[in-house]
This record gives structure tokens, sequence and C-alpha cells, in this order.
């Protein structure tokens, strides 16, 4: 008799999954990018024009993100991958940076793939190295205030990448790396720049045999392609958000409404059919 072998989920989150926990999205009428024109704080020319503008619209996410907290939807799904682990393997990709996913995985079962980084890590601008780093560097109102977050987690901060175990030194009140003593940045993919870990992200969409989209636009690629390439692969797709996305005619299972509510629910449903 053969090996019973797991099916495959393969959860593509955006922004969507995450307005629940009160983070803004970044097309919605709230939209983070309405409020900071774009090109003003997401893109290396604007690091390398005004680092402090760039680094207190950071500092400000790293402070919005520490006081949200995951949402029903990142604890489901966080649920699914441990209690469901002889059934399913659950790979979780997210656009999002917010660190959510994280603190909702306690069983350490979802170890999600950042593609556009994560708040809660800087890179050093001269040998690229990349630090766990939760301080917010400038106050909510722009002041230069260092304060530590909440974002990363006790085994994070015990390790030797812990950016605050250095004696940090700063220029112009920005934070100075100390393996080259050059600028440090957000380890944040801007506009313009690769999303990361595609050649791990490509050959998991590709063997999905479940592929579903949670809260995210679908407008922004490579990560909106995913879906097209899951189907073509054989994956069955799901959508779940508030709205229709354009990818429409490729997805087979659409279930409208909020994620918090949704994803346990569509979780649930999975869970009976195994
Ligand atoms: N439940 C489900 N869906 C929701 C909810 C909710 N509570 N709130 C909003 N949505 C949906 C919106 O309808 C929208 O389709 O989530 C989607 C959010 O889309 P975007 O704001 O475009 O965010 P996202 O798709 O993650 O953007 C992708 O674009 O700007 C870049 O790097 C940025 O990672 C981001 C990428």
């Amino acid at each position: 008799m053969g090996l019973k072998t797991n099916k495959i989920i393969v959860i593509l989150t955006g922004a969507g999954i995450s307005a629940e926990s009160g983070l803004n999205t970044f097309r919605g009428p709230d939209g983070l990018w309405e409020n900071h024109r774009l090109e003003d704080v997401a893109t290396m020319d604007a690091y390398l024009k005004d680092p402090q503008l760039v680094w207190r619209f950071y500092s400000m996410r790293r402070i919005q993100a520490a006081n949200a907290d995951p949402n029903a939807a990142h604890k489901a799904l966080a649920s699914f991958a441990f209690e469901q682990s002889s059934h399913f393997d659950t790979y979780l990709i997210s656009q999002n940076v917010d660190v959510l996913h994280q603190r909702a995985d306690i069983h350490n079962r979802l170890d999600p793939i950042c593609m556009h980084g994560s708040l809660h890590q800087t890179r050093c601008m001269g040998c690229e190295a990349v630090y766990f780093d939760d301080y917010a560097y400038f106050d909510l109102s722009g002041n230069y205030a260092p304060q530590e977050t909440t974002l990363c987690n006790a085994d994070q901060k015990a390790s030797a990448s812990y950016l605050h175990h250095y004696k940090l030194e700063y220029r112009n009140f920005l934070p100075i790396s100390p393996c080259c003593k050059q600028p440090l940045r957000p380890h944040i993919v801007w506009f313009g720049e690769h999303p990361m870990y595609m050649e791990k992200i490509i050959p998991i969409v590709q063997k999905a045999n479940i592929f579903v989209t949670i809260g995210t636009s679908g407008v922004v690629y490579p990560a909106a392609g995913f879906l097209e390439m899951a189907k073509i692969n054989g994956a069955h797709t799901v959508c779940i958000n508030q709205e229709m996305i354009p990818q429409s005619s490729l997805i087979d299972e659409f279930i409208q409404g909020n994620a918090g509510e949704k994803v346990s629910e569509f979780l649930e449903s999975l869970s009976k059919s195994s």
C-alpha cells in the first residue's frame, strides 16, 4: 500500500489580512501610500535623498505594527498548519512586512516566506548583512527618539544578529552598521527592487494542490502572477478577499468577505474534507 502523501496548500497573503488588526492597506481609501507619496518613502532614490524621512516612515510603521495584534485570520492559518500537519503541507508566502504572521505562529509551523522583507529587520548598505532590529528611531510625531518595540521575539533578541547587542553608532540620528560602519536601511523591498526568496517561492507555487490568495488586490507582480502559475500546474485556486481581483477567470472558488471571519471558516471546511 503506497504511503499517503499530504496535500500541498500554498497561501499568499497581502495587506488585507492585516486590515482587521488596524493596519492600513496600500490601495484602500485610507491607503498607506496615500498618506505618503510613494516615491517619497519606498525607493532607494528616496532613501539616498532623505534617509531621515525614510527612517521616520519606517519607524512609524514599526510602532504601528508593534501596537497591532494578529487577528483571527493570522491565528487560523497558524493553527491549521500545526493541527493539520498529518494531512496538509502548508506553505505561507506573504507580501506583508508587519510581522503579524510570525507573531501568530506560536507553534513555529508556518515559517512565513516574507517576499517583501520585514519591519523587524535592518540591512547594512555596505555588506548587506541583515540584523534583527525592532527599534523605532523616531517617534510618531517625527522627533528623534529611539525606542524599542515588541517586533522581535525572545530568540531573535538573544541571537548574535540582534542589532542592539552592539554599541550602536549614529550619524545624523541614523543607525550605522557595526560590521562596516555604513548606513543601515530597512530590510524591506522597495519599488524597483526584486522581491526576496523567489528561487524558493516558484517551486513551492508550482507544486501546490490548493493555492489560496488572502487579502491581496492581485495587481503587483510577481506575486500577482503566482495564482496563474499554480493554476497552470493543476492547483485548485481559492481567493478570499473583500472584492474580486483581476485574475477572476483563474479562480475556482471566490469567498467574498473579511479575512477575520472567512479564513477560519474556509480552513475548517478544508479540515473536514481531508
Ligand atoms: N478582509 C479581506 N480582504 C480585505 C480586507 C479584509 N478585512 N481589507 C481589505 N481587503 C482587500 C482589499 O479589497 C484589497 O483587494 O485586501 C486587498 C489589499 O490590497 P492592497 O492594498 O493592494 O495590498 P497588497 O495586495 O498586499 O499590495 C501588494 O503592493 O504596494 C505594494 O509592497 C506593497 O506588498 C504590497 C504590494
